[in-house]
């Protein structure tokens, strides 16, 4: 797969706009395995970041064609072989006119700035950046330890003079290394998540319906424990914590059926999206006993108001839709685009290509 940017030297047209310094992406394509023969880069845009954001609604409520792109970018992409772009968007046109391109990368996780359809007439495939899937990782690693923990509670007790040692949950306090977690979706965030938890040492069950083992073991990830039964993960897990994506099918798809079959000494943690979660049932699993406690950074309804009825709870810990939010995913996203563009050429991981169901890939 992709093995042949390795041999031959490869053209490079590097697309950066004012929010990722184009000597990191030039930084990035040349650490990776891609062999780099001529390296041109443009840039798109305006030049400061604060005048960036109404181009960048544009771009993303809008169609590839909608904005106006360098022009030398169609003159350059005609023997371009490897093309990368930020936030530039890459317009039916613009793919029309190359001749050798092999792949479109970019920097961010959206590709509503790419055509992605002509780029599937062509057969070339298009790679996006998952490049918060590590800042949500740790973050959600950080409400794990903090809810079991008591830290935020026993902090904001301090604050108001109290110098409190029980809590709600010490009966039952252990370290995560004895605790079995329990995650619910393996793509791209999930598939983090697991990863840093068994480098911790975390005994880790998780539950996809559409992901296999045997693409969890290419990733690395063969160590953790992998069932087909939800039921079996929600009764057996200490901390259970949701990584589905929001779609139709999600819509409130953990339910207060699924509470009743947690542990009552467990936690809940939702980082995903509010929508793939009944609030209500939640709030009702708490105020019957359900499940010990739960740590949630998005909600179904954001910002959420002094009304709300998880506000002010002792075993409710909550943020406010911080977990993906660091500087450097989108810096120094080259870098983690680059490491997935090695791993694609190195192991057969073409789910990581946004259009590989409908391209050849040899
Ligand atoms: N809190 C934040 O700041 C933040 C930041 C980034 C992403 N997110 C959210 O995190 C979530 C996970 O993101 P991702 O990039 O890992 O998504 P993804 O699409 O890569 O993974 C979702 C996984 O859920 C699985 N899935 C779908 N339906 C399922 C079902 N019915 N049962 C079991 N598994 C099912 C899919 O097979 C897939 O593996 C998304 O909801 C995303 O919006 C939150």
């Amino acid at each position: 797969m992709l093995n042949e940017l390795t041999k031959e030297p490869q053209k490079i047209l590097l697309i950066t706009d004012a929010n990722v310094d184009i000597e990191v992406m030039i930084d990035a394509v040349k650490k990776s395995k891609i062999n780099c023969g001529e390296i041109n880069t443009l840039f798109f845009g305006p030049a400061s970041k604060e005048d960036f954001p109404e181009l960048q609604l544009k771009i993303e409520t809008g169609h590839p064609e909608d904005v106006e792109i360098p022009e030398e970018a169609y003159e350059l992409i005609k023997d371009t072989d490897v093309l990368m772009v930020h936030f530039c968007p890459v317009p039916g046109k613009l793919i029309e006119k190359a001749e050798k391109l092999k792949l479109i990368m970019t920097n961010r996780g959206g590709v509503e700035h790419i055509d992605v359809e002509a780029a599937t007439s062509k057969n070339i495939p298009v790679v996006n950046c998952i490049r918060n899937a590590d800042s949500v990782g740790e973050f959600v690693i950080g409400l794990m330890i903090d809810l079991t923990r008591d830290i935020t509670l026993s902090h904001n007790l301090l604050q108001e003079g109290k110098w409190k040692r029980e809590y709600y949950n010490s009966s039952i306090q252990k370290t995560l290394g004895n605790s079995k977690v329990g995650l619910i979706g393996m793509g791209n965030i999930g598939c983090v998540v697991a990863k840093k938890l068994l480098a911790l040492g975390v005994p880790t069950m998780v539950y996809d319906e559409f992901v296999t083992y045997e693409s969890l073991v290419k990733k690395g990830l063969g160590d953790l424990e992998y069932t087909k039964d939800l039921d079996h993960l929600l009764g057996t897990a200490d901390i259970v914590s949701l990584h589905l994506r929001y779609v139709p099918a999600t819509e409130k798809w953990f339910r207060l059926e699924h509470f009743r079959k947690m542990r009552k000494d467990a936690y809940f943690i939702n980082s995903a999206r509010g929508g793939i979660l009944d609030y209500e049932a939640l709030v009702e699993a708490l105020d019957q006993g359900l499940i010990k406690g739960a740590a949630l950074d998005v909600y179904d309804r954001e910002p959420l108001g002094d009304d709300y009825p998880l506000l002010h709870r002792e075993n409710v810990l909550l943020t406010s839709h911080l977990a993906g939010t660091t500087l450097d995913s989108i810096a120094l996203s080259p870098y983690i685009l680059a490491r997935d563009i090695d791993e694609l050429i190195e192991k057969d991981v073409s789910d990581r290509i946004v259009n590989y169901r409908k391209i050849t890939i040899e």
